[in-house]
Order: C-alpha cells, then sequence, then structure tokens
C-alpha cells in the first residue's frame, strides 16, 4: 500500500510538470499514462498485490490518480489540438484587413490650398512670415506710421514685454520681409494667420487667416492686376461670375480698390449672404504705394508693383455653408471630418 502511494505521488509531480507544444506530445502522453500497455493501466494492475482490508481505500486512490490523469490530458488537447482546430475554424487568413482611419483636412487649410495652387500655376512662389511681428513690418514700412489714423481699422494685440512687438494683424508684413531681401522681380503667394482684438462671435474672430499676393517688377501696371484677378476669380468661382472693383483706401497701396464678385449664392439677384446687393467683397488689392518701395529699398522710378489680399475663412464659410466662424477652431472632430474629400 505505501509502496502504491509513493508510485502515485511520483506520477503526478512528473505529470503536473509535463506541457506540450504541439500534438504530437499531447499524443505521446496520452500512449505513456492512458494507452492499453499505459501507466494507469499497470497501476490498476498492482490492485491484485493489494491487502484485503486496504483494497478499499486503494481503490479509491487508483480511481482519483485515473481522473487526475484524464483531466490533465483534456486540459493538454484543448490547449493544442483543440486551440489550433477551433482558430482554424473561425479565422479566415483571405479577408482584407480593417482599414486604418484616415483624418481629414481642416477646411481653412482646403480653401488655402485651392488659393494658394491656382497663383502657383501663375508662377507665383509660396512663401510664410512671423506671426508675431515688430512695429516696423506689420505697420511702419507699409505707410502706416506711428499716430496714422489707419491703425485703429485694425484691432490690434500688443505684446505686453515688448509694445514694439504685435500679433501681426494682417499678411502684409510678409510682402515687407520679401521685398527687404532685394530680390527681384518678386512674384508671392503668402497665406497664414493673422490677429485682431475683435468680440468673438459667429461672425468674427480673434484670429482669422488671410492670404496675401505680391508682384513687383518692371512695367506692372493696374491692368496686369486686373487679368490676375479675373484668372483667380474664374478659377475659384467659375467662368459665369461677374467681378467688380471699386475705389478703396489702404496706406499701403495707391491706387487701391476692393474686388467684388457676383454672390455665387444667389447668382446676383439678392439673397442673405450678399444683403440683397447680388455681390461679395473677397478681396482689397492696388498698386504698391512708392513709400512701400522705398522704405524697402527698392527704386519707386524703376520698379511698380501690385499687391492684394483676402480672408481665407469667408470663402471657406460660403463655399462649405459653415455658419459659425467659431466652428473652425472648436476641433470638434464631428465638424472637422465631414470635409474629407479635396474641392
Ligand atoms: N492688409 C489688408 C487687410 O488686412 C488687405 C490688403 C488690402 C492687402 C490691399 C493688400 C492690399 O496687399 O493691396 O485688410
Amino acid at each position: 500500500m505505501e509502496q502504491l502511494l509513493n508510485q502515485i505521488e511520483a506520477f503526478k509531480k512528473e505529470i503536473n510538470a509535463f506541457s506540450a507544444t504541439d500534438e504530437k506530445q499531447v499524443e505521446d502522453f496520452r500512449i505513456k499514462y492512458l494507452g492499453t500497455k499505459g501507466i494507469v493501466k499497470a497501476i490498476m494492475g498492482e490492485m491484485k498485490n493489494v491487502a484485503a482490508e486496504n483494497k478499499k481505500e486503494a481503490g479509491q486512490l487508483l480511481n482519483e490518480f485515473k481522473v487526475f490523469v484524464e483531466t490533465k490530458y483534456a486540459e493538454l488537447k484543448d490547449s493544442t489540438v483543440n486551440g489550433q482546430a477551433s482558430a482554424d475554424s473561425t479565422i479566415d487568413l483571405s479577408l482584407p484587413g480593417d482599414a486604418l482611419p484616415i483624418g481629414s483636412r481642416h477646411p481653412v487649410v482646403l480653401m488655402r490650398n485651392r488659393i494658394v495652387s491656382i497663383f502657383q500655376r501663375l508662377g507665383f512662389a509660396v512663401a510664410e512670415g512671423p506671426e508675431i511681428e515688430d512695429d516696423w513690418h506689420n505697420f511702419g514700412a507699409l505707410n502706416l506710421p506711428a499716430h496714422h489714423p489707419a491703425r485703429d481699422m485694425q484691432d490690434t494685440f500688443y505684446i505686453q514685454q515688448n509694445p514694439d512687438w504685435v500679433l501681426r494683424t494682417h499678411t502684409s508684413n510678409v510682402q515687407i520681409r520679401e521685398m527687404e531681401k532685394g530680390k527681384l522681380p518678386i512674384r508671392m503667394i503668402m497665406p497664414g494667420r493673422v490677429y485682431r482684438n475683435e468680440t468673438v462671435s459667429a461672425r468674427s474672430h480673434c484670429f482669422f487667416h488671410q492670404v496675401e499676393g505680391l508682384y513687383i517688377d518692371e512695367n506692372v501696371s493696374f491692368a496686369d492686376l486686373k487679368q490676375t484677378l479675373y484668372f483667380f476669380v474664374k478659377e475659384m468661382y467659375g467662368k459665369d461670375v461677374k467681378v467688380r472693383f471699386r475705389p478703396s483706401y489702404f496706406p499701403f497701396t495707391e491706387p487701391s480698390a476692393e474686388m467684388d464678385v457676383s454672390c455665387f449664392i444667389c447668382g446676383g439677384s439678392g439673397c442673405n449672404i450678399c444683403k440683397k446687393t447680388g455681390w461679395v467683397e473677397i478681396l482689397g488689392c492696388g498698386m504698391v504705394h512708392p513709400n512701400v518701395l522705398s522704405n524697402c529699398n527698392i527704386d519707386p522710378a524703376k520698379y511698380t508693383g501690385f499687391a492684394f489680399g483676402m480672408g481665407i475663412e469667408r470663402p471657406a464659410m460660403l463655399k462649405y455653408g459653415i455658419n459659425d466662424i467659431r466652428l473652425f477652431s472648436e476641433n470638434d472632430v464631428r465638424f472637422l471630418k465631414q470635409f474629407t474629400s479635396a474641392i
């Protein structure tokens, strides 16, 4: 009896330590312990040597041992044979993978890219400038000396630590930075973010985006300006859209104009967008003021040029039917993911 107990304990230890990684090892286990010439059978055969008074207890022990071995066998089968079998039947390796979610471009970026690419086709190169700017580049060089009343047109954010620095109120600062480099002729398109101290509402924001254009060469005329902008409007809004120039005032251009296009929402018959006028203002423009050229060491007797500046948010709002400018900067993915397709 003692001997039988020791034998069983030894086998249990051996079995507990046993592990299998494939079907063959599991089958080897079955043959060794549960086969017709296996260990369980052999130990069962020991029963005949057990004294009559111990037979009942020994029988119980042997039965427990048999159940123990069968349980282990079932576990081994589950973790290898059955595991593989069930994986095989539920996973179809020929199925295509899950598509990775694709991000979307911001509507302001889509509109900016569209504007910029139209001018690139005319040979304009892209330039960018700083958003924190000194007074000279944002105002002074643009023919807006200190105390010039036109400075009030733009509610400026000043940097507290240095009152000579501002958050640029327009992208016109990049004109100056490009002219200062002294490389002529210049044909540049300059997109960027600008800041104005305005109350945030559905229609206006304290920051927004502009695209600035600048063309400086010998013999550039107002006719060149008009032709360039006509081309832009045709590409942007279609060939049926009408254009008109209204005289205007900007300190950095002379003469200055604002350009309207016939309302592309109502076609000119009058709606809320064009305030029943049939026209929508899209940009300011003009011939670069001789003072501005001189400020950048360009000889105004030799060179002339035109410039223009337009906002990006407004055309984007009209294009996509967005009725609140604040949506652009709220980072609401439900809003942003609607603009996945290129325009
Ligand atoms: N800087 C002007 C603004 O922010 C827009 C502008 C008007 C830019 C006329 C120009 C220009 O380059 O020629 O309102």
